[in-house]
């Protein structure tokens, strides 16, 4: 049998195929960059259609409650929280990762400084917004001090001065994966909380903030939720939590009575405390609808998928080019990578460019690294080995 068919098989038999149709994949694209942005959902336009001319066009300012825009950024949280093992009332959609992973470090910085404890603690090479942000927190807290510590270092530099551990779940270069569980333990075990940036894993993977008692956790929605350009974030806060943690940006939307207009700031109880302004409506219904392409998932069918996915990458990838000349940066361990596949090589920009203008979509990270997203809702077996036929050929030509 043809290698082209084998792999068309595969997808035939893949458990997940259907899902592919709730997805507007382009014709004769292969697109592996939906850890950068999401396909457009096909129940998206029409979600926003209605939007735009029901809710604003003729319901107008009544929307506010006749359409349920002021509890959207919770009823849109309620519908992420189970892609990430969070419980009702513990996610909200709102403002980008940047701002969240700002509140949300801010508010327990501030409950932690009481307790003398000062030491915010980062991985080096996060995410460069939460780095910049993490970074910067001592110019806002007098005292705060930022640590940023290699990989392997991390678990031992958590020490009873520290106040916040904040990490990026599966790194956004290599796709490696920290261990939740272990690591919001070690942290939890000398006092300190955890802050984790799910980006790279929600929608991807299956993650248990419940199960592994984390924190606190934000994560984009124009990743692998699908929620479109520059989607509303999230930001998860662990019910224990939501009484003790005040937001730094207490603006009206999180005040317990929005619509009382009182001179002073009384926080809303739970979740929407976190909340600051007004919610952008379109960008959360387009979420709305990215996440709703979830809507009986089975989420280790995705895990599993996305593992046999990253292997067969791996493996032609080994035996149609050799790792001598594409080096993996990803681990090649199942177990240990999110769901993308990432290389090392010196011409990695030219690469990703002359792979684009062949019809298959990853991305360039400066240096030298290229970087493939694999949707298991829409990425099929057959894609993978014609985007490897198509890498070969571009590196074979030097
Ligand atoms: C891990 C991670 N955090 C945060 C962001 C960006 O967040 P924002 O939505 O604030 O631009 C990205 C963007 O790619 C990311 O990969």
């Amino acid at each position: 049998m043809a290698s082209y068919e084998k792999y068309q098989q595969l997808d035939r038999a893949d458990p997940l195929a259907d899902f592919r149709t709730r997805f507007t994949v382009p014709d004769g694209k292969i697109y592996l960059d939906g850890n950068s942005l999401g396909v457009l959902p096909k129940a998206a336009p029409d979600m926003l259609d209605r939007t735009l001319r029901q809710e604003w066009g003729a319901d107008l300012i009544a929307s506010w409650s006749k359409n349920g825009w002021f509890e959207l950024p919770a009823t849109v949280g309620d519908r992420i929280a189970p892609l990430i093992g969070a419980g009702p009332g513990e996610v909200l959609a709102c403002d980008s990762t940047s701002v969240n992973l700002f509140k949300l470090a801010a508010a327990a910085l501030r409950f932690q400084n009481k307790k003398g404890k000062t030491v915010l603690l980062t991985e080096r090479n996060n995410f460069p917004t939460d780095s910049y942000i993490l970074m910067g927190m001592g110019d806002w807290f007098s005292g705060c001090e930022t640590v940023s510590a290699s990989r392997s270092e991390l678990a031992a530099r958590i020490t009873d001065q520290t106040a916040l551990l904040s990490l990026t779940h599966c790194d956004y270069k290599t796709g490696e994966m920290h261990d939740m569980a272990a690591l919001t333990r070690t942290a939890q075990a000398r006092g300190a909380m955890v802050l984790w940036d799910l980006s790279h894993s929600a929608g991807a993977l299956p993650v248990d903030l419940n199960g592994c008692d984390a924190d606190l956790a934000v994560g984009c929605g124009y990743k692998y939720l699908n929620g479109g350009p520059g989607a509303p974030a999230y930001l998860f806060v662990a019910k224990r939590w939501q009484k003790a943690l005040q937001s730094p940006l207490p603006g009206w939307m999180g005040h317990a009575d929005p619509l009382d207009f009182g001179p002073d700031y009384r926080p809303a109880p739970g979740i929407m405390r976190f909340s600051c302004g007004t919610p952008g409506i379109l960008g959360l219904r387009a979420l709305e609808a990215g996440v709703l392409t979830f809507d009986g998932v089975d989420l280790k069918r995705v895990r599993e998928k996305s593992m046999a996915l990253g292997d067969l990458f791996l493996t032609l990838v080994k035996d149609r080019i050799g790792f001598d000349r594409l080096k993996p940066a990803c681990p090649l361990n199942a177990e240990m990578r999110g769901s993308q596949v990432s290389f090392q090589h010196q011409d990695a920009g030219h690469i990703i460019k002359r792979l684009i203008a062949e019809g298959v979509v990853g991305d360039f990270r400066p240096p030298d690294v290229i970087r493939f997203g694999l949707t298991p809702l829409y990425v099929r077996y057959q894609d993978i080995f014609r985007a490897v036929q198509v890498l070969a050929k571009i590196i074979d030509k030097g």
